[in-house]
């Protein structure tokens, strides 16, 4: 049994969380923040764990000052240097992976192995910053023009905004953080008001690196209300770029905002994930990569598999193997070793697929496994797969939990067309030993989502590729490939080391 009091004083131990509870921070914490309490719960149970003092306007505005000013110093480090101290960074998540996978998993929801892999998560991308540091630059380039030289440099940006998602309390932050460190950015973090605690232990780590390497704000935390310093946030000038992770109602407000003031945003909105298996795929493969994809993280993934296309000759069988597997996971405390499914994060989330499901039914969609709330206290329910006809509205939507919709196919240009069809772009995948299937998956005419994976699911990327998705997912890229080119500003410069002045185009522009 984990009781909230003794998991809690565990923490107050290891992460520190009692030593404060400021929602507010530059490399100090603002001892009396401005804008409310919080109140802090965890979903494996329903009970209040903590309380936090949000950041106010008046505390918004201190730590922007603070994270501009320490862009004015950290800009000046040069990358490889920046990169030793990101690699400070690293191992202090190492140090610090299991109680903070721990609190991850106690304050999400998410299993404690899954917990351990977000922070793992942190530490990846973490070092792939550390070698980025000594690769970022820009080509050069030949000039028209004799005794000139063309070049591209990448110059730290500015102060950058995150706001995070409950779902990835920590890692996200990290894909966005680590890279702008490198990239000789600040940070301003905004975290989701579900998941505040474990940002203020991250934060805690982070000050003890700040300060032991005497470095200027570089990561700043801000608790508070959306409606509040939220706002501020995307619409203070100060912030040149502001990268946002959720829904699609969101990301939309804070394109909209942040583009009135032509200011950069990187959006990583809604999925609506779908797998494809065909007649001639591995099907324990595919078996596998479905059901982590749909009923790990309890289908709170922005990745998690929503759609699942079955060759007809293959459907039958695969469905009555994943019901029978749906109904052995075993549903309990996040923390307990066995547990496969913890809960939802919140009664909201009950509400909002209990109500998906009711709208299933109501389209002709039939529940082959689960469809209930499960019977203890927090907000468990039971992972859910609904066959139905191909034109069920509901399916269009993001529903953010486990629910599968299975459907049948036989063509498979006509299954890309309907894999194609939703307004959301994330992640995809197709099960297959067919050449001709799997390269029209990936073709031109293939998947349309940010991710296309060949006998892999969708959800589980690596931090290494670059992490996003197209249409109403906001078209961003995080985390690896060459997204850091998202945190920097890329400049041209033509020189002259000529005695020369010719003009490009051959222009003549001479003063008789
Ligand atoms: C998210 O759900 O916002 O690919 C991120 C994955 C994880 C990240 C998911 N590495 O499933």
């Amino acid at each position: 049994m984990h009781t909230g009091g003794r998991v809690m004083k565990d923490f107050m131990r290891t992460l520190r969380l009692a030593e404060v509870n400021s929602g507010a921070s530059t490399r100090e914490w603002i001892a009396k923040p401005g804008g409310g309490e919080l109140a802090v719960f965890t979903p494996s149970d329903g009970s209040r764990i903590g309380t936090v003092l949000q950041a106010g306007p008046a505390d918004y505005d201190k730590v922007a000052a603070e994270a501009l000013a320490a862009f004015r110093e950290w800009r000046l480090v040069p990358a490889p240097q920046r990169g030793l101290i990101v690699r400070e960074f690293a191992n202090a998540f190492r140090e610090y992976k299991e109680p903070l996978g721990r609190l991850v998993s106690y304050e999400m929801g998410k299993i404690y192995t899954e917990g351990l892999g977000e922070v793992q998560e942190m530490i990846d991308v973490a070092d792939f910053a550390v070698g980025l540091s000594r690769t970022i630059g820009g080509p050069t380039l030949p000039s028209e023009r004799p005794g000139h030289r063309l070049m591209e440099q990448w110059h730290p940006l500015g102060p950058i905004g995150i706001v995070t998602a409950f779902n990835f309390p920590v890692a996200v932050w990290a894909w966005n953080a680590m890279l702008a460190a490198v990239c000789g950015d600040t940070c301003i973090w905004k975290p989701s008001s579900k998941t505040p605690l474990t940002a203020i232990a991250v934060q805690h780590i982070c000050n003890d690196v700040m300060k032991a390497h005497k470095l200027p704000s570089i990561f700043n935390l801000v608790v508070g209300r959306g409606a509040a310093v939220g706002e501020q946030m995307i619409m203070d000038r100060r912030l040149p770029l502001i990268s946002a992770t959720g829904s699609v109602t969101m990301g939309r407000h804070i394109g909209e905002v942040v583009a009135r003031r032509l200011g950069r945003s990187l959006l990583e909105l809604g999925g609506n994930n779908a797998v494809i298996v065909d007649a001639s795929a591995d099907l324990d493969m595919a078996f596998n990569g479905v059901l982590f994809g749909a009923v790990g993280t309890a289908g709170q993934r922005c990745t998690s598999t929503r759609r699942l296309f079955l060759h007809e000759s293959i459907a039958d069988g695969f469905l009555a193997r994943l019901v029978a597997a749906y109904k052995r996971v075993p549903i309990s405390d996040p923390l307990d070793a066995k547990t496969l499914m913890g809960p939802l994060i919140d009664e909201g989330a009950v509400n909002d697929m209990l109500k998906a499901i009711a709208q299933a039914k109501a389209q002709g969609g039939e529940v082959l496994v689960g469809g209930e709330r499960v019977a203890r206290p927090g907000s468990y329910v039971q992972p859910t797969i609904v066959r139905g006809p191909r034109d069920m509205a509901i399916v269009r939507e993001e529903t953010f939990a486990p629910i599968l919709y299975a459907f049948t196919f036989t063509d498979i240009d006509e299954v890309i067309a309907q894999h194609n069809s939703v307004d959301q772009g994330l992640s995809s995948s197709i099960f297959s030993r067919d050449f001709l299937n799997i390269e029209r998956f990936l073709g031109p005419a293939g998947s349309d989502c940010g991710i296309a994976n060949v006998n892999a699911g969708t959800s589980g990327a690596e931090i290494g590729g670059a992490f996003g998705g197209e249409k109403e997912t906001g078209g961003g890229r995080e985390s690896g490939s060459d997204s850091w080119k998202l945190y920097m500003r890329r400049q041209t410069n033509t020189i002259n080391a000529s005695r020369a002045m010719p003009l490009a185009q051959g222009v003549q522009f001479d003063l008789e």
